[in-house]
């Protein structure tokens, strides 16, 4: 992995507390998979386990492996989930490596943390048994581009200038024309994204912001800055806080017979 895009370490128990926007889109796309309820399924970046407890609900017979590159995640993770039906694992996806194929692969909000698509959809694939579904959501292109637009204003503010400049390359907005080649060249089939908007008022916006938009963010400016920094974010956005998700659904299976 190239050492610019290191996995950074996420507060968990902040995160499994102010995530219920994300359990909410993460409903939407658990209801997407054709599962009987005894599968072996991976969640591609688990968090905190939050989202997991829900897939584990429709796999009474069957199991979940999470999958995280926080560490602090995964403890979370490890405190909210059966250990006889759960296995979690710290690693890079891009590093991903299963001892036996899962029936299907779910992700959400995590995808577009990951620059190498290309890389990362290889490993999905790999990790997937022939006939094998594949079910994500994650930020898509054009996501948050309001609250961005905002945000450069704030980060042209000489105390923060210096630390936050450039940061736009943190995340993989990707479009849906582009995710379906990039599924068709790691060997995936009947490969269908669609990008869908959905505006969210997080409801403790400070904290929200704290650990999930702005966390690259807080991470480049010292310590002492931080609360200046969202100060300053949340005097500039009009209140209350209303974020521009657009989300890019991602869907495509492994074909039938596919040797790895
Ligand atoms: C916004 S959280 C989503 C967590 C959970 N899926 C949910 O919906 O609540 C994004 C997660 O992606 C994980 N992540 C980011 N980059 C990753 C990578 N390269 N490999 C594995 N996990 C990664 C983060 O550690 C974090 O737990």
């Amino acid at each position: 992995m190239n050492p610019d895009e290191e996995a950074r370490e996420w507060d968990a128990a902040t995160y499994d507390r102010v995530s219920h926007i994300q359990a909410e889109w993460a409903r939407e796309v658990i209801d997407r998979l054709e599962l009987r309820g005894d599968e072996t399924v991976l969640d591609a970046g688990c968090g905190s386990g939050r989202v997991t407890k829900l897939l584990l609900e429709h796999l009474p017979e069957g199991r979940v492996i999470g999958v995280d590159a926080s560490a602090s995640m995964i403890e979370k993770a490890r405190e909210a989930l059966p250990d006889d039906r759960t296995e979690l694992i710290v690693s890079d996806l891009l590093d991903l490596e299963l001892t036996e194929p899962v029936d299907a692969v779910f992700s959400n909000a995590t995808l577009h943390w990951i620059l190498d698509h290309r890389r990362l959809f290889q490993r999905l694939y790999a990790a997937l048994r022939p006939g094998g579904q594949l079910e994500a959501q994650c930020g898509g292109i054009g996501n948050l581009d309001e609250f961005l637009n905002s945000l450069e204003n704030v980060n042209g503010d000489e105390r923060f200038a210096p630390y936050v400049r450039g940061i736009a390359s943190t995340w993989n907005f990707a479009s849906p024309g582009d995710t379906e080649i990039r599924l068709q060249a790691a060997g995936f089939a009947d490969e269908h994204c669609r990008l869908e908007d959905r505006l969210e008022k997080p409801r403790e916006p400070r904290e929200f912001l704290r650990t999930v938009c702005l966390g690259p963010h807080l991470e480049r400016l010292p310590d002492e800055l931080h609360e200046q920094y969202l100060d300053a974010v949340l005097e500039y956005i009009p209140r209350p806080l209303t974020l521009d998700y657009v989300r890019l659904n991602i869907s495509a299976r492994r074909p039938s017979g596919a040797s790895a």
